[in-house]
């Protein structure tokens, strides 16, 4: 005879058992598929009822199988090569080269692909490594997949796939890493032994690990997040925090860490995603306090025009003053930035705009804060003040290129870039970019070449 329906009462407390001790949220949406799910754990466990099953999620036992089981039945394993075109695009021009200039004489790069399903994921990122090294004999690169479903890890290793996985791959690229059998698709060898995958469970293992799990330099986690509730993302992104190098680099799916406390993390803004990079303290800091003498009189306050979003930006004479009395303020400012406190950071920028309204940092680092809220607008009247008040600023320019670019300005953007290419050909190509991030010159450089050249 069949089971009664479980009881509405005792199917949310079990929601909420799965969310709590398992890691999954279940929306009140979902609420017939989470019925469905019960009922079918409860089957295949034996177990008397729902009733059962919750004193059983609230027991002590290990429950890595069940979450498995659970990520199967409510998670969709979806994923494909070079899914996700802008973040794929971003890691080829930007992010791969910064972190190879990065560990040039380390010769070691550590990259993660947590939660990668079948592994299309992971061998993309090998497939974009191999395009951009001539010859990686020198290096020690490590690409590992893990994730939760065994079977899907079983599906990784074997490398073989078929035409669905290739809907956002070119004919071109496919042709040059595998070879037909039957109606499926071989990856070559040379790149299937540079993946390794192995079993992991995000909520339940402790990482960083002093085997393979530490001082990476570049975490995908994309699309897992969405399923997880809001404290276990919290506590898997602490995780990978430590987990990561100084300077390394988080990438999740759009928007999956939106509003969460971000701690050493912090966000860079791309036209095509923002990426998380750990930064335990600023490094953008100028090395030494420069004492500043005006050099003309300085305006007295901002033009009304620069605080008309669509006006052009007009630099002023010569007339920049930068009043570095201040400069341990703004680190304290930076500080609080990086550790995920923006109020306390923009307290103290807007008692330094009061102090000194002609420094352009202040006005940058509250243009940034206003990024990471969502606020655009706000931001780019932010960094026209910073470009009128230090015209030298680069960082400047490409954040703004990327807010116009953003909103469906090509020609506005152009006209950020391509200033900002004139300024970095005064600079030398292993300087690093002031106020971004550890970026040289050159990887700036090739990557503005590349914006300007593809029009993004
Ligand atoms: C939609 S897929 C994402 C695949 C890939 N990252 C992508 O974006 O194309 C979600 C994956 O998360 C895995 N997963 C869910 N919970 C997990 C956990 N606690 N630990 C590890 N993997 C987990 C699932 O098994 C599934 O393969």
């Amino acid at each position: 005879m069949d089971k009664p329906a479980i009881e509405e009462a005792l199917l949310k407390r079990t929601g909420n058992l799965i969310a709590s001790r398992i890691g999954f949220l279940v929306l009140e949406q979902d609420e017939p598929l989470l019925r469905k799910i019960v009922a079918e754990r409860v089957r295949a466990l034996n177990l008397s009822g729902a009733e059962e099953y919750g004193q059983w999620l609230d027991s002590d036992e290990d429950l890595r199988h069940e979450r498995e089981e659970l990520a199967v039945l409510l998670t969709t394993g979806e994923t494909y090569f070079f899914r996700d075109s802008g973040q794929y695009a971003l890691l080829q021009d930007r992010i791969l080269p910064e972190l190879l200039e990065r560990r040039k004489a380390l010769h070691t790069l550590y990259i993660w692909c947590a939660a990668c399903s079948s592994g299309e994921e992971a061998y993309s990122l090998a497939i974009l490594l191999d395009e951009l090294m001539a010859d990686q004999s020198q290096w020690n690169i490590q690409v590992l997949g893990t994730d939760i479903n065994h079977q899907a890890i079983e599906k990784a290793r074997q490398g073989i796939y078929t035409e669905w996985s290739f809907r956002n791959m070119s004919a071109e690229r496919r042709q040059r890493y595998f070879h037909r059998r039957k109606n499926t698709w071989v990856l070559d060898e040379a790149i299937r032994d540079r993946v390794r995958f192995r079993l992991g469970d995000l909520v339940a293992d402790e990482f960083p690990t002093a085997s393979d799990l530490h001082d990476q330099d570049l975490i995908l986690c994309r699309n897992t997040f969405i399923y997880m509730a809001r404290p276990v993302v919290s506590r898997i992104a602490d995780k990978f925090t430590e987990t990561l190098a100084e300077g390394g680099i988080l990438i999740t799916g759009h928007g999956e860490l939106y509003a969460h406390h971000l701690g050493k993390l912090r966000s860079r803004v791309f036209p095509e995603a923002i990426v998380y990079q750990k930064v335990s303290e600023p490094f953008f800091l100028p090395a030494a306090v420069p004492t500043v003498v005006p050099t003309a009189a300085p305006p007295t306050e901002i033009p009304p025009a620069l605080l008309d979003s669509h006006a052009a930006v007009d630099q002023p004479a010569a007339a920049e003053i930068h009043d570095t009395t201040a400069v341990p303020e703004m680190q304290r400012a930076w500080r609080y930035a990086n550790q995920g406190q923006p109020d306390r950071a923009a307290n103290i920028c807007g008692d330094m705009v009061a102090a000194h309204p002609l420094v352009a940092e202040p006005h940058y680092l509250l243009a940034l804060l206003a990024q990471e809220r969502g606020d655009f607008a706000e931001a780019k009247d932010l960094l026209k003040k910073v470009i009128y008040l230090d015209p030298s600023l680069i960082a400047a320019y490409l954040d703004l290129g990327d807010l116009y670019a953003r909103e469906g300005y090509p020609a506005r953007a152009g006209k950020m870039r391509a200033t900002a290419r004139d300024l970095l050909k005064t600079l030398p190509g292993d300087e690093q970019v002031k106020l971004y991030g550890a970026s040289t010159v050159n990887t700036v450089m090739q990557y503005v070449e590349h914006l300007l050249s593809a029009h993004v």
